[in-house]
């Protein structure tokens, strides 16, 4: 097993044992080599992270940067969206558009496109020259974009606060969401069969097993959600949950717009809440991210990236076992730290 420490990025990259990669390597078929366990949280990532640790842990940080971060579906695209129209000054006309994809690279995805994925794209899109451009540009390091990026820069990231710039919090803004994890694992799972860069291949049971287990991409959940729950005090660190949106969209709206220094008249927050709604998002192509559909990342007649939209689905998936091991498992992360959901609340 190798494990490997450069100066230029602190945290230990630890290989997951082959027999373990090569169990997953047979349900997660978008993987080819293997996967890593990042410092001393062990944060699960593809092999290929290990190229870009280090230019994302050092990358230059902006005063007026914006990352929008999260465990994967959690409500990250909606919160992005709603961000992005805020500090904009609710700029419908060019969020309408340009593509999210194009408004907020997303930090770490490259990691995720295996150079054998990568060839297949390049072969299946190779008869267009614009779609060959479109897949340069997805799967191209967004630290590489972002550098050459006019400011104020939006940025999508998925990965923890810990591997992320050291002095992020202290130079820029960043707004974290969180949501219920049986619901992200629904979420999540429903994606990981439709993301051919994940080519997840069995059930759900399953997938759960693994995503408990910290034995899939970007867990250890609660250890992600806690390193921004610690910091949510941080005049620069907004902490957000999904069943806050859910429940009450203005008053989140509000929230963010306090964040980031803005008053809205009543109409303006109406207008924000029937853009945002789950209907108008679906039909919205600028964050539904068809571009991955049409490029064929996302499988054709798949699930759609913007799925249900609601608050406790994940109660359909979830038989009597299930359902006791999440409460034990969620009890157990939750008894050393004050976070609560505020929809689990009494
Ligand atoms: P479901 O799969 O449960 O429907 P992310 O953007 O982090 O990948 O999160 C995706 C989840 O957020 C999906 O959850 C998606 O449907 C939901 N979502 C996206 N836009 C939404 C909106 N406008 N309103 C409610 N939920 C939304």
């Amino acid at each position: 097993m190798e494990i490997s420490k450069n100066n230029n990025f602190p945290l230990e990259l630890k290989d997951v044992e082959p027999e373990t990669a090569e169990l997953l390597m047979k349900y997660f078929t978008g993987e080819h080599t293997g996967f890593v366990r990042v410092g001393p949280k062990g944060y699960f990532l593809p092999h290929k992270y290990k190229q870009e640790a280090s230019n994302i842990y050092n990358m230059e940080v902006r005063p007026d940067d914006i990352f929008v971060d999260s465990y994967p579906r959690s409500g990250t695209t909606w919160t992005q969206e709603l961000v992005w129209l805020v500090a904009n000054d609710l700029d419908y006309e060019t969020s309408n558009a340009i593509p999210l994809t194009e408004r907020y690279p997303f930090l770490e995805f490259s990691v995720f496109v295996h150079p054998v994925m990568k060839k297949r794209f390049y072969m299946e899109n190779c008869d267009s020259e614009r779609k060959l451009k479109l897949l340069e540009f997805v799967t191209q390091p967004a630290t590489e974009q972002l550098a050459l990026m006019p400011s104020p820069r939006f940025i999508k990231t998925h990965l923890p606060l810990s591997l992320l710039p050291p002095k992020l919090l202290d130079t820029a803004k960043v707004v974290y969401v969180a949501r219920d994890p049986r619901d992200v694992a629904v979420s999540f799972y429903h994606l990981n069969r439709s993301m051919r860069t994940q080519g997840y291949v069995d059930d759900f049971k399953n997938y759960w097993n693994f995503f408990i287990n910290d034995l899939h991409h970007w867990t250890p959940y609660f250890e992600h959600l806690k390193e921004s729950w610690e910091k949510r005090h941080h005049p620069n660190m907004l902490f957000l949950f999904y069943e806050e949106l859910s429940k009450d969209l203005p008053a989140a709206i509000r929230r963010v717009a306090d964040f980031l220094g803005k008053t809205f008249t009543t109409e303006q927050l109406d207008k924000l809440c029937d853009h945002l709604s789950i209907d108008n998002f679906k039909n919205n192509k600028s964050v539904n991210y068809d571009v991955m559909r049409e490029l064929g990342i996302l499988i054709p007649n798949g699930q759609s990236f913007i799925r249900k939209g609601k608050a406790g689905g994940w109660r359909d998936y979830f038989d009597e076992e299930m359902t006791n091991q999440a409460d034990k498992w969620m009890a157990k992360n939750l008894q050393d730290t004050d976070l609560r959901f505020p929809h689990l609340q009494a």
